[in-house]
């Protein structure tokens, strides 16, 4: 991996949310082991009227509220608060980039940006960028979600964006692609010889991939009306993990290789069919032994976004005709889960049939969070003497990540992708053709939702969304595993 760092690093939308809970702390956290330069300028911008003490005073009440007690030693906290420094900016205003740039001070050694501002902005952002000779060969630029609501909004961004910059120095962000555990899965399938053999159409029913979510809609009132479950993580966190699980395996651990593998897969995603696919919407239940309010009351007003979808997914290659995908998010559901399960065939014939041992396929569960494992069932016989027959159990085989790995540290997975950024490394950033291939097969999605013909379910706040999600795997004499 060529890395090359920069010496500064510009982030805008430095005052929002997602600065203070995941870029500050995941910043400090390079800061405090060293895997940032010690002369890293972090320079923030946004519309707020800050000086530079001013977001110091923000950053340090950032992290009081969001790093542990343990990591709040004041000598590495004060070295990482001289590194920051601010700029107030209106990104509508061409001019204001000059009095940015001058901040920067020179920046041909390198120059990372990060917009996690609202993409409404993407555009005036680089122009003005462009206009202060901020979009130089030596900067590389990360993009945070959401990138567009459809094909055509994320082209225009991805247009806005191309002005500037060359995709090798764009950072498209899927903050799944930073979880210790996702990677995992590239480490798993591709670091064994023991999976990749029976990882196809001949030895695998079907799998399922699972995000569950416990919270609401969390003050994201309008955002999330207008976005949905759909585009809000099917449409990009699902569809990474989908194709990470079902990729070719590339030749090397490198971004174009990687990327080439994703984009095949997510382009031969066959369009869902109408039965196949089922949204919904929380009502009042419980979560979690606490009482919560229904969607419409938790957003003051009766719509019809979807806060749950389940999808019947079709690869359509060799290695997975007729292997069906099961999709399942949802927010207000029984638990907080990511999981992938791989449901492998049965044996072709059971030699205990005749004693009475049943077999029961095996599956392989690769849990993402919140607990890391990966943990495979497999067929004991149960111990004794068998004179009334032969007792087939399951039995699991588990690989407990956090205990096999106790000694590192979990980092959240913005520390990875700023440092990624900062080093210039592209492979867990997504390309804009795996972007758009996503949003194809989601375009189609809401173009049989808008046709009005599936209408959304209700299910109860606390459960596992609606009953017709339910019967999707039931109906095909499968089970979601709960
Ligand atoms: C975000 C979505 O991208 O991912 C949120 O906008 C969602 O709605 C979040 O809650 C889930 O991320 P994680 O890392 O908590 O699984």
């Amino acid at each position: 991996m060529a890395v090359t760092s920069c010496s500064a690093l510009l982030l805008f939308g430095a005052t929002g949310d997602l600065s203070r809970r995941m870029l500050l702390p995941s910043l400090f956290a390079l800061h405090e082991d060293d895997l940032i330069a010690p002369d890293l300028r972090i320079i923030g911008t946004a519309r707020s009227n800050l000086d530079d003490a001013g977001f110091r005073a923000f950053a340090k009440a950032a992290l009081d509220e969001f790093l542990p007690a343990d990591r709040k030693d004041p000598a590495r906290l004060a070295g990482f608060f001289d590194r920051l420094a601010y700029q107030p900016l209106d990104a509508s205003d061409l001019d204001g980039f000059a009095a940015l740039a001058a901040k920067l001070g020179d920046t041909s050694a390198g120059l990372a940006i990060f917009l996690s501002t609202a993409p409404a902005l993407f555009e005036a952002t680089i122009a003005g960028l462009r206009h202060a000779g901020l979009a130089h060969d030596n900067v590389r630029i990360g993009l945070e979600k959401p990138l567009g609501n459809d094909l055509a909004s994320s082209a225009r961004i991805n247009d806005a964006v191309a002005a500037g910059f060359a995709e090798r120095q764009i950072f498209r962000i899927d903050h799944y692609l930073g979880k210790e555990t996702v990677q995992n899965l590239i480490a798993m399938r591709f670091g064994n010889a023991l999976f990749e053999p029976l990882w196809n159409a001949a030895h695998i029913d079907h799998v399922q991939i699972t995000v569950s979510e416990t919270v609401g809609l969390e003050g994201r009132k309008g955002f999330y009306d207008d976005t949905g479950a759909l585009r809000d993580m099917v449409q990009n966190h699902m569809l990474q993990l989908l194709a990470l699980t079902a990729m070719e395996p590339p030749g090397d651990y490198d971004a174009t290789s990687i990327r080439d593998e994703k984009v095949k897969l997510l382009r031969a995603l066959r369009r869902v069919a109408p039965a196949e696919m089922v949204r919904g919407q929380y009502r009042a239940g419980a979560v979690g032994g606490q009482a919560v309010t229904g969607y419409d009351d938790d957003l003051g007003r009766a719509s019809d976004t979807e806060t749950f979808v389940s999808i019947k997914a079709h690869i359509d290659n060799w290695r997975w005709q007729g292997v069906p995908f099961y999709l399942r998010h949802g927010k207000r559901l029984a638990e907080r889960r990511s999981e992938i399960v791989i449901h492998f065939k049965d044996v072709p014939h059971n030699i205990f049939a005749d004693r009475g041992g049943r077999t029961r396929a095996n599956r392989l569960v690769i849990r993402l969070q919140p607990e890391e494992y990966v943990r495979l069932q497999v067929m004991a016989k149960q111990p004794g003497l068998d004179r009334g027959g032969i007792v087939l159990r399951e039995v699991n085989l588990d690989l407990s990540l956090t205990t096999a790995f106790a000694k590192a540290r979990r980092r959240i997975a913005y520390e990875r992708l700023l440092l990624d950024l900062i080093e210039g490394e592209q492979t867990l950033f997504v390309r804009r053709d795996e972007v758009e291939a996503q949003w194809q097969w989601i375009d189609a999605i809401r173009a049989v939702w808008a046709n009005g013909t599936d209408e959304i379910k209700p299910y109860t706040a606390g459960g596992w969304g609606p009953n017709a999600a339910i019967a999707l795997t039931e109906r095909d004499g499968r089970s979601w595993n709960d």
